[in-house]
């Protein structure tokens, strides 16, 4: 199945958007840096091996960003700078020795941000911004991962070219078409690259949540009538997203997901889903709402509310740490274009649509070269 693999273990990665995702998965590469066996109990992992790879393999060799209090500095650095509001599991990140460069801004900030004070916006750097993908390539990376504020169609598709022209995998943590998208994915998989995209499900978040209490309804027989799903927070996602304009894609990607798991598909008045509001004092705290109506047995009324609470970020760098490794694995097998069962498991609008169960099941394969993608 596989060609022979090269045996180089250490896994190069580029960060696009020094946000709180970013702050969340640097932090986690080296709270995490002395896991070295499968067996070890370690809490909040799903892989502490993924192949051959170990979290401690995953090195930094470049990141990019627009925001004055980041660009410039030491990725160790630029991770605690504000904007960035997500809690502090491990400080002690040393130095990296790479520097945020600047990124070209095109569609990243929205207008609405200036409304809001500095300490919770994004503020842009005077800078002349670099050729990302020629500074991709100086640097070494092998994978870039993609985490642009919602509705930053421009720069998603800049980054993504960027990793195409420097033969770096993508992966895209956020809900701008590429890995899903038929002419995107054709250009990687010509290129000879993976990519795992798009729009990350979190680890235990709304959206995973939320496909498995309707699969549960449905399973058990009962006919969902009704549901939605609301969600707020107060980090600088919530804040951007409060821009409807931004949300299509958004919207698009978290229905589906849900969609998906329904043995009918609800009417557009049915089914609501979507980034709700901006609550500042919850930082990167969010907060979800999910009820679900349906009929049961005797086609007697059933209904369900839950109110989920999680940190968003360390929530997402749980898939992201292993999505890591998925996309090194391919490109150690030569493997090319979306990589069908990481994306299913990790991410919110594949290219393919699996239940959960199936796509863990494919995951689990694929990490034992028994399944190609
Ligand atoms: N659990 C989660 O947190 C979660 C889950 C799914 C998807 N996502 C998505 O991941 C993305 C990142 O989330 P986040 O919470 O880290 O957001 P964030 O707002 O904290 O970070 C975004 C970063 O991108 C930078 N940026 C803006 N425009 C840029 C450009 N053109 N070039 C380079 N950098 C630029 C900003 O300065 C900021 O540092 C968002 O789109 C979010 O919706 C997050």
């Amino acid at each position: 199945m596989a060609k022979k693999e090269k045996n180089n273990k250490d896994i190069k990665i580029a960060i696009a958007g020094v946000g709180n995702c970013a702050s969340s998965l640097v932090q986690g590469i080296y709270y995490y840096k002395k896991v070295k066996n499968d067996d070890d109990l370690v809490p909040g992992l799903m892989h502490n091996i993924v192949g051959k790879y170990k979290i401690s393999d995953i090195k930094i060799v470049a990141a990019f960003d627009i925001d004055k209090r980041k660009v410039g500095k030491d990725v160790s650095q630029a991770i605690f700078a504000l904007p960035n509001c997500t809690k502090i599991f491990h400080s002690d990140v040393p130095k990296t020795g790479v520097r945020v460069k600047m990124g070209p801004v095109l569609d990243g900030i929205a207008d609405h941000m200036k409304d809001y004070p500095e300490e919770k916006r994004f503020v842009q750097a005077k800078i002349k911004p670099v050729d990302v993908a020629k500074e991709l390539k100086k640097s070494g990376a092998e994978v870039l991962i993609n985490y642009m504020p919602v509705g930053s169609q421009k720069a998603t598709e800049y980054y993504a070219n960027a990793a195409l022209g420097a033969g770096c995998a993508f992966i895209n943590c956020m809900p701008v078409f590429i890995c899903s998208d038929k002419e995107w994915a054709e250009k990687f998989e010509k290129k000879g690259l993976p990519c795992i995209g798009d729009d990350i499900k979190s680890q235990v978040g709304a959206t995973i949540v939320h496909r498995a209490l309707s699969h549960l309804f449905c399973e058990r027989g009962v006919k969902i009538e009704r549901s939605y799903q609301l969600n707020f927070g107060g980090n600088c996602d919530f804040m951007n997203m409060l821009s409807r304009s931004r949300l299509k894609s958004k919207k698009i990607s978290k229905t589906e997901a849900v969609e998906s798991e329904l043995a009918k598909r609800l009417t557009y008045d049915n089914l609501h889903i979507g980034p709700s509001d901006y609550v500042p004092f919850l930082k990167d705290n969010k907060i979800c709402f999910i009820r679900i109506e349906g009929r049961k047995f005797g086609n007697v009324p059933v209904e369900l509310e839950l109110r989920l609470s999680v940190e968003d970020s360390p929530n997402s760098a749980g898939c992201v740490i292993d999505a890591v490794r998925m996309a090194k694995i391919a490109l150690d097998r030569k493997v090319a274009g979306p990589l069908i069962s990481p994306s299913a498991y990790f991410m919110k609008h594949p290219i393919q649509q699996f239940t959960d169960e199936k796509a863990r099941e494919m995951v689990e394969e694929f990490i034992k070269d028994q399944r190609e993608r």
